[in-house]
């Protein structure tokens, strides 16, 4: 029997700080002299049960605190790209969230010298090109999502786009509108959390207010039927995360899933792992539990990587994706 070879795939929904695994955290929590409240990493996994999105984003934050220096960044960035490698992931887009570092002391500086340091040596090491996006935390004051933007400036070579992330209901796209105008007139690409838990209107919002280019989760935008015909017209990217959708209970079980339906209204659909270590598997285990949850085809799968790389923020390399696009056409199932 041959060994499975996952297809090759652009990771595009991926937050830096969701890869912590258990057992790299406690190994920072010891060398940075922090305490968890777990005891240890058997007993920290048991509590990735979680209600909703902000009973996730709790223990988020709170394991942040482990994360200190440049080489821990640099450490967690090396050991996700070890694992996306195993993943078929060719292409990641990956996501930071500035201000839950500067928040308690760590500097801008720190993160992102830390994690361009694995992400400078990914295609050789790991055969996978990489971009950052810097996300703006949407449950916090404008004004520091402005003085983020402005701590990024030094850095603006290293970033590609902006995001919005973290709880999601009462803090409206419109909030930021003034944050993405100054990130588009700095060349920055644009992308929001949207309809994740909140309702069809965050998307409008997002794209109306803050002129983005492809929607994070958008899982909710397929309730409203004009929305969705204008994604389809228009062909925006949907980063789901179905398996993170199950975990958050957006979606009472994968099996009821709306994506075999999003894909058949023809939505661009890409499938993606958002936060790894909590929600149950890498970029291929969402793939495969698709397929096995929806009965999805070989040829669904293939249409799923496709899109992830038509969808990439590419525009600087064409050569490469069509390198990408060509080992998607050429995989067998
Ligand atoms: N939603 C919102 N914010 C987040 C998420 C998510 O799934 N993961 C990390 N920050
Ligand atoms: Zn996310």
């Amino acid at each position: 029997m041959p060994s499975y070879v996952p297809v090759p795939k652009a990771e595009l929904h991926l937050h830096i700080e969701g890869t912590l695994e258990p057992d790299l955290a406690f190994a920072l929590a010891e060398r940075n002299g922090v305490t968890l409240t777990h005891a240890d990493a058997l007993t920290l996994r048991n509590a990735y049960a979680f209600e909703d999105l902000q009973s996730f984003l709790t223990l988020y934050y709170e394991l942040m605190s482990v994360l200190v220096t440049e080489d821990d960044f640099a450490a967690l960035a090396e050991a996700y790209l070890k694992r996306a490698a195993e993943q078929g992931v060719r292409h990641a887009e990956i996501f930071f969230d500035p201000q839950a570092h500067t928040a308690r002391g760590v500097s801008f500086g720190t993160v992102i010298r830390g994690l361009d340091r694995a992400l400078a040596r990914s295609e050789e090491r790991h055969g996978i090109s990489t971009r950052l996006i810097m996300s703006f935390l949407r449950d916090r004051p404008v004004s520091s999502a402005l003085d983020t933007l402005a701590e990024a400036q030094p850095y603006l070579e290293l970033i590609t786009g902006v995001g919005l992330d973290s709880a999601e209901v009462g803090f409206p796209p419109e909030l930021f509108t003034e944050v993405y105008a100054r990130a588009a007139a700095l060349g920055l690409r644009r992308v929001a959390h949207a309809g994740e838990e909140g309702g069809p209107e965050y998307v409008i919002g997002a794209l109306d207010a803050l002129g983005v280019e492809r929607i994070d989760h958008g899982l909710r935008a397929f309730e409203d039927p004009a929305l969705t015909a204008r994604l389809v017209r228009d062909a925006v990217p949907l980063t789901l995360c179905p398996l993170s959708n199950v975990r958050l209970r957006t979606v009472g079980t994968l099996e009821e899933h709306p994506l075999p339906a999003m894909m058949a209204a023809g939505l661009k659909c890409t499938v993606n792992s958002d936060d790894p270590s909590y929600f149950g598997g890498y970029a291929d285990d969402n793939y495969t539990a698709v397929r096995d949850a929806l009965g999805l085809s070989s040829e669904d799968l293939r249409t799923l990587a496709r899109n992830s790389f038509e969808a990439a923020f590419l525009e600087d390399d064409e050569q490469l994706r069509s390198r990408y696009l060509a080992e998607v056409a050429a995989h067998r199932f």
